[in-house]
């Protein structure tokens, strides 16, 4: 088993790597880990995550009642929307917060990445959405990111950022590296003369080899197993248009999950 102090390194790691690639500005970001039921590691308030070191991270319940911080740290200011991830996610053990400047910028502007236009984007993602703006540090973020949580691992924050989970953390930072190079990718080639669309049966072909490769999480492909269309250019509001599709999403993980173990023992 990986010891606290362990995860404690790896946050610190993380956040090096949002601050050096220019996710974060100044001590902007946070980044927490769950580590039981009711124990979650977090970055502290007001630092820079790319110099932090372990004695930095806080240890928190899932009231957000501090169980440690060392003297000078308090848990992040953000962490309510970390809490309600965990809370509404139970496969979800850590989460990304960060101001990436492509994804950050469509959230100002107001739109969702929503657009299928290369692979990795489509099978990794699916579609991003934007929660609606929130007051940062108080309960608006959670509330409004809430409905967004039974069906997307990233979510856009408007006028604010991006907010990425999995069920490990590097998995959970990886998202977040797929939502930047995505909303990057569609900037530019809006600047080109707009992006080329997958055809619907390219993007069902996608979510076939994202099905196949039995990967985890919530994304359109298991959303919409029996849908035609599935959920790009939905303009990002399947929230609640897949609502109804609930049942086939939890069959549709459960498939996931059968279909990663099979080929893990086929040694694929
Ligand atoms: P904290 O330093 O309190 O985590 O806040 C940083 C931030 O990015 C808020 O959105």
């Amino acid at each position: 088993m990986v010891s606290e102090y362990e995860i404690k390194k790896q946050i610190c790691d993380i956040g090096k790597r949002i601050y050096d690639r220019g996710m974060v500005a100044a001590n902007d970001g946070n980044i927490s880990v769950k580590i039981s039921d009711n124990e979650f590691l977090c970055t502290p308030t007001g630092v820079s995550k790319g110099f932090m070191t372990p004695e930095f991270i806080c240890k928190i319940d899932k009231q957000g009642n501090v169980l440690q911080a060392n003297p000078g740290f308090k848990p992040s200011s953000e962490i309510k929307m970390h809490l309600r991830v965990y809370e509404k996610r139970p496969d979800v053990n850590a989460v990304v917060h960060a101001h990436p400047i492509y994804a950050t910028s469509f959230a100002i502007a107001g739109i969702p990445l929503t657009q299928p236009i290369m692979p990795e984007a489509v099978i990794a993602l699916g579609c991003v959405p934007i929660a609606e703006y929130g007051t940062p540090s108080t309960m608006e973020i959670p509330d409004h990111v809430e409905k967004y949580l039974p069906y997307y691992d990233a979510v856009l924050l408007e006028s604010h950022g991006a907010l990425t989970y999995s069920d490990s953390l590097l998995a959970a930072y990886h998202k977040m590296e797929s939502v930047e190079f995505y909303a990057e990718l569609l900037f530019k080639s809006r600047q080109l003369g707009g992006p080329k669309e997958f055809s619907k049966e390219q993007v069902e072909r996608l979510y076939e080899i994202r099905r196949k490769f039995g990967m985890t999480g919530k994304h359109p492909a298991n959303l919409c197993l029996n849908k035609e269309s599935g959920c790009h250019n939905c303009t990002g509001a399947c929230g609640g248009d897949c609502a109804g599709k609930a049942a086939s999403d939890d069959k549709a993980d459960l498939i996931a999950k059968i279909t990663k173990q099979v080929m893990e023992q086929l040694g694929k």
